[in-house]
């Protein structure tokens, strides 16, 4: 199974829906829509009334993030995988650089992984260094505690993905180089069984993924599938992926 993940940041209103009509639309009628999962993360705003149009239709809601508590609480404005999941949302995004980058540690998220399971939500666990330990070459030790330091083998890892994110990529059109980023997934795989002690769960990349670059990533078997941003606002360039990718 692939997974095509469009990551909508802070983009998006309640009009924005005719978007994810055409992306809907279009996998109805795709003859291998079977291989694959779409999920999109709107912003909070948008999480239940999206997840209402698109119940039972060909398109999952997911969150972008969660707070790092169970459920109700006195923290003013935080939202917390129970609020999430009760709406009808079904995964969230954890981790993502963006939010590490304003301050999301280690422990909180564990906890944020750790209440999102509770909740039913299925978590997908962004890690990536950033453009400076990759030209140190630290990618691999940054990748390794970014995953040991939040996962363990406890948790139920049929509900977590993995997402590769170098920040280097994010938004700047630049890419890994094929075998450089084949090398860097099955690192991450070998570090997951570790940790699992068996299986790795799924592993996506994500950064400047496009329909024309697409081509250099379906040729790596070993990534499970995208996390998308700026494309996936998009119905026709985020189409365009998954179109390239079973060209
Ligand atoms: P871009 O596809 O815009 O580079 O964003 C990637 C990302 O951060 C998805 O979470």
């Amino acid at each position: 199974m692939k997974y095509f993940i469009g990551n909508w940041k802070m983009f998006g209103v309640p009009r924005s829906i005719k978007i994810l009509n055409k992306i809907n639309s279009f996998r109805a009628k795709d003859k291998n829509r079977n291989k694959y999962r779409v999920i999109i993360t709107p912003p909070y705003t948008l999480l239940e009334y999206f997840a209402k149009q698109f119940k039972n239709k060909r398109i999952t809601i997911g969150s972008q993030n969660c707070y790092q508590k169970d459920k109700f609480s006195s923290n003013t404005a935080a939202i917390s995988p129970y609020m999430i999941r009760s709406v009808g949302a079904k995964y969230t995004l954890v981790g993502h650089s963006d939010n590490r980058a304003e301050g999301d540690t280690d422990l909180m998220l564990k906890n944020k992984v750790k209440f999102a399971l509770k909740n039913n939500l299925k978590v997908v666990f962004c890690i990536g260094e950033n453009k400076k330990q990759k030209k140190n070459n630290q990618t691999f030790g940054v990748l390794k505690k970014q995953l040991v330091k939040v996962l363990e083998k406890k948790l139920n890892k049929n509900n977590i993905i993995v997402a590769y994110e170098p920040i280097w990529s994010i938004g700047t059109g630049k890419i890994p180089k094929q075998k450089d980023l084949l090398k860097t997934t099955i690192y991450i795989k070998k570090v997951l069984k570790n940790i699992f002690k068996k299986k790795s769960p799924p592993v996506l990349y994500g950064g400047s993924v496009d329909g024309d670059n697409i081509d250099t990533f379906r040729q790596i078997k070993e990534i499970n599938g995208f996390l998308i941003g700026g494309a996936s606002k998009s119905s026709k360039k985020f189409i365009d992926i998954i179109k390239n990718y079973y060209r």
